[in-house]
This record gives structure tokens, C-alpha cells and sequence, in this order.
């Protein structure tokens, strides 16, 4: 188990340079299955749960050549197995990417259900219908979902919810269906644009990504590709709302603006300067938060996965603040624990009401999830004395040097290891 102590009071000032996207890292690894030839890929996260799709794919006959922290070589062609690993697919959400992939690769799958931060039920009714509408047969025996077709053939499907995962196996199976498949209804985000270039970079032909609509007309091979990923707008987000929630002036370096419109709005709302440049965001805060309404929406909405980051900000905001959590069932895992801290936080179904403005006081808490426990840290940045924020592996699923990052902007943090003392005195942070 892991533990980060933190000692709340410092406002963050400097600048932070943001890594490549987890959520479009995840997508475009089992992506990388299709090609014939080498594919290079930049600005790949060095994160855990990106590690663990490395071994998956590793473990499936992929050679993987390491040419630098976040640039890496993959040689797929010698690629074999259609069954990833159980113990490896349960770690991450994202492995159930591999439907899409093998079964375009191979015309069948065998892949463990997946796993994944626990936001309520995730179901892939979605997936597997649309596996089903390009021709292929679905069974789950023995929590293993098996896939095989004959042929894949494109189809016109309609998703009924719109969903990252359905949209990015769909498009990956249809990459490699005989025909034109139209996907309608399919989600917007920036890592599904960054998907389909890539594929398309080796080969595929793919439409309309970023719109409501996807076109895509199956090819039957796929050459090799290099491929920078999108910045992590995400991880841009949670340094933008803790800037926002400590008070300060942080300049977040290397992301696309645009991604950040949703975040950019709600901070401006609340009273924090944020000024948009080219490549980067100055965020500023020296005056009182202003209370809000804040509502997770699909892209181009306010995302999910910062919802209990903007909680955090909510609860710093003297006053009534109300969240909406729209997109996932379950998403109110930190409220419990920000309660620890001395928030006053209600949750009546999806909706969370904030009464804003309590002190929090630092606290043992546990990081519940990803996005909980990147929330969890900033209110230890805010909060008076000692935080020990346990199970903090969670965090590291998906940020890359983050104490790092934070305590080079000013924040006082440290990883403890076993046989530390939990004490930050003495420690310039
Ligand atoms: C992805 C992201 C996650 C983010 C989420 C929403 C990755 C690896 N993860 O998760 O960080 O929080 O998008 O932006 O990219 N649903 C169904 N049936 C399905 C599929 C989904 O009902 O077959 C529902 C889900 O329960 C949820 C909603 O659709 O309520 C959105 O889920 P989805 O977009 O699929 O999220 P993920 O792809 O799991």
C-alpha cells in the first residue's frame, strides 16, 4: 500500500509541463495490434495503468523496444495470442480494448470482463452489441467474454448511451470489417480524434471522428505508424483546479486549450483568471471562490473524471455549491471522505449538494479511486495540518510524477516509503 503525506497552507506558483494522455495511451496500445510493421509512439504516460496494457500486449507476442521515458517501439507482427492474461485485463478498464483489437486482428477474442475504478456499474452492453451487429458471435462464460466471426462485416449501428469504450472498440473492429460501418451516436472526446488519426496514420479510413458520427471503411492490412499522443487534458484539469483551490499562479505547459474549455469556463466562473495562450493555460487565483453549479456532461461537458476535483474547489467556496453527476452511476466515492477532511457535502442520488466555506483539516483518507484520490490530494493541499492520504496507487494509475510535479510548484508532499516517518518537518517540500 501506498501513502502520500501532505501539509496543507502553500499556494502553488510556477510551471508545470503536462504528459501524454492516459485515456488515449489506452486506446491507441491495443490499437497498435493491427499493424504489420514497427510503430513508434511519443509522449506515451508513464503511468501504472499504462505499464500494465504494455505487458498485455507484451504477454499477447508484441516486442516492445524502450527508446526513452515516453517514447517507445513496438513490433506486433509476431503477435499470437488472442487471450490476455486475467490478472493483468482485471487492473484496467481500458483492457477491454482488446475486443476490438484482436477480433479485427485474429476474428476472435477471448477477454477476461474488465476491471477498473469502481464509479457503479460499467456495463458493455454497448461493446458487444455492436460486436454482434458486424457479424460476430458474444458469450460470457466463466467471467470470459468470447468473440469470434467468421467475417466482419460493416454495419449502420446507433449506440442508445454514449460511450468512450463502445465507440473506441467499435471503431477498432470496424477499422478491419469487409465495408462501410457507420457508428452513430458515439463519443466526442479529444482521445477518440487521437485514435482514429492514429489508425488512420497506419492505414485505416476513418471519418468524422470528433463528430456525432463516425464512417469507417474496413481495409485489410495495416502498415506501421509514429504517433505523438494529446497532451492529458485531465491531468491539465487537476492542475488547473488545484491552482484554483490553493490560491497562486501556475502556468500549465503543453496542452491544447481547447481540450480545457469546459474547465476553462467553470474556473472563470468561480472567480479564477485563467488566461489561454497558444500551447499553455496561466491559471491565478488571489481573490474568494465564487459558489457554482457544476454539471458532468460526455465532451465537450465538464468530464467526469475532474468532478471530484471541482467538488474539492466547491467545498473551498463559501456558500451553497450543487454537482450533477450525470454520466457514471457512482461517483461520489470521495464525498465520505472529503467529510474526514471537514467538508459538508449531501448526496441525494447523482446529485451532491455543498455547503462551502468550512476550513478542512488535514486527515488520515483513503484514495478511493483515480480521480478520488487526485481530489483527496488537492483538498490535502488546502486543507490545515497533515494529510495521509493512503491506497495511493491509485493515483499513480494515471499521473505521472505527480508529487514531484506538485512539490515543484510549491506544494509540500512527499511518498512515503516503508520505514519512512510520516512527518513533512524539515522538508522544504
Ligand atoms: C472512459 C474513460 C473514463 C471516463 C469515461 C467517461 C478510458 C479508459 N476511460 O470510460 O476515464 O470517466 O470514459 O468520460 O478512456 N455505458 C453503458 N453501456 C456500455 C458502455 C457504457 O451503459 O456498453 C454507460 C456507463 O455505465 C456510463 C456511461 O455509459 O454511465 C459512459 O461510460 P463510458 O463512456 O463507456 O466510459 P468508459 O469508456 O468506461
Amino acid at each position: 500500500m501506498h501513502k502520500i503525506i501532505l501539509h496543507g497552507g502553500n499556494k502553488l506558483r510556477g510551471r508545470v509541463k503536462i504528459n501524454g494522455a492516459k485515456n488515449a495511451a489506452l486506446a491507441i496500445l491495443p490499437a497498435v495490434l493491427l499493424a504489420s510493421e514497427k510503430v513508434t509512439l511519443h509522449n506515451v504516460p508513464d503511468i501504472t495503468d499504462v505499464r500494465t496494457m504494455l505487458r498485455i500486449i507484451e504477454d499477447l507476442g508484441t516486442t516492445i523496444r524502450r527508446r526513452g521515458r515516453n517514447t517507445l517501439e513496438f513490433y506486433p507482427s509476431s503477435l499470437r495470442g488472442y487471450a490476455p492474461p486475467y490478472n493483468l485485463v482485471q487492473k484496467i478498464r481500458a483492457s477491454s480494448y482488446l475486443m476490438g483489437s484482436l477480433l479485427a486482428r485474429f476474428g476472435k477474442a477471448t477477454v477476461p470482463v474488465p476491471g477498473g475504478c469502481d464509479l457503479g456499474p460499467r456495463p458493455i452492453d454497448q461493446h458487444l452489441k455492436g460486436f454482434t451487429a458486424l457479424g460476430a458471435d458474444c458469450l460470457i462464460e466463466h467471467g470470459l467474454i468470447n468473440l469470434a466471426s467468421g467475417k466482419l462485416t460493416g454495419a449502420h449501428i446507433y449506440f442508445d448511451v454514449v460511450s468512450v469504450g463502445a465507440t473506441v472498440n467499435l471503431m477498432l473492429a470496424a477499422a478491419a470489417a469487409e465495408g462501410r460501418t457507420v457508428l452513430e451516436n458515439v463519443a466526442k472526446e479529444p482521445e477518440i480524434v487521437d485514435l482514429a488519426n492514429f489508425l488512420n496514420a497506419m492505414g485505416a479510413v476513418i471519418k468524422g471522428a470528433g463528430t456525432d458520427v463516425i464512417k469507417v471503411d474496413g481495409v485489410k492490412e495495416f502498415g506501421g505508424a509514429e504517433h505523438a499522443i494529446i497532451p492529458d487534458r485531465i491531468e491539465a484539469g487537476t492542475f488547473m483546479l488545484a491552482v484554483a483551490a490553493t490560491g497562486g499562479e501556475v502556468i500549465v505547459g503543453g496542452v491544447i486549450p481547447k481540450h480545457l474549455e469546459a474547465v476553462t469556463a467553470k474556473l472563470r466562473e468561480m472567480g479564477v483568471e485563467v488566461e489561454v495562450e497558444p500551447e499553455q493555460i496561466r491559471v491565478r487565483r488571489e481573490g474568494p471562490l465564487v459558489p457554482s453549479a457544476l454539471k458532468t456532461f460526455p465532451y465537450p461537458g465538464f468530464p467526469t473524471d475532474l468532478q471530484p476535483l471541482g467538488m474539492v474547489l466547491l467545498a473551498a467556496a463559501e456558500g451553497t455549491s450543487v454537482v450533477t453527476e450525470n454520466v457514471f452511476d457512482g461517483r461520489f466515492g470521495h464525498v465520505d471522505e472529503l467529510e474526514k477532511m471537514g467538508a459538508r457535502i449531501k448526496v441525494e442520488g447523482r446529485i451532491a449538494v455543498i455547503d462551502g466555506g468550512a476550513p478542512l483539516s488535514g486527515a488520515p483518507v483513503s484514495a478511493t479511486d483515480l480521480r478520488a484520490g487526485a481530489a483527496l490530494l488537492v483538498a490535502g493541499l488546502i486543507a490545515q495540518g497533515e494529510t495521509a492520504l493512503s491506497d495511493a496507487e491509485h493515483i499513480y494509475r494515471g499521473y505521472e510524477n505527480i508529487e514531484e510535479k506538485l512539490a515543484s510548484l510549491g506544494a509540500q508532499i512527499k511518498r512515503l516509503r516503508a520505514g519512512d516517518s510520516s512527518s513533512l518537518a524539515g522538508d522544504p517540500g
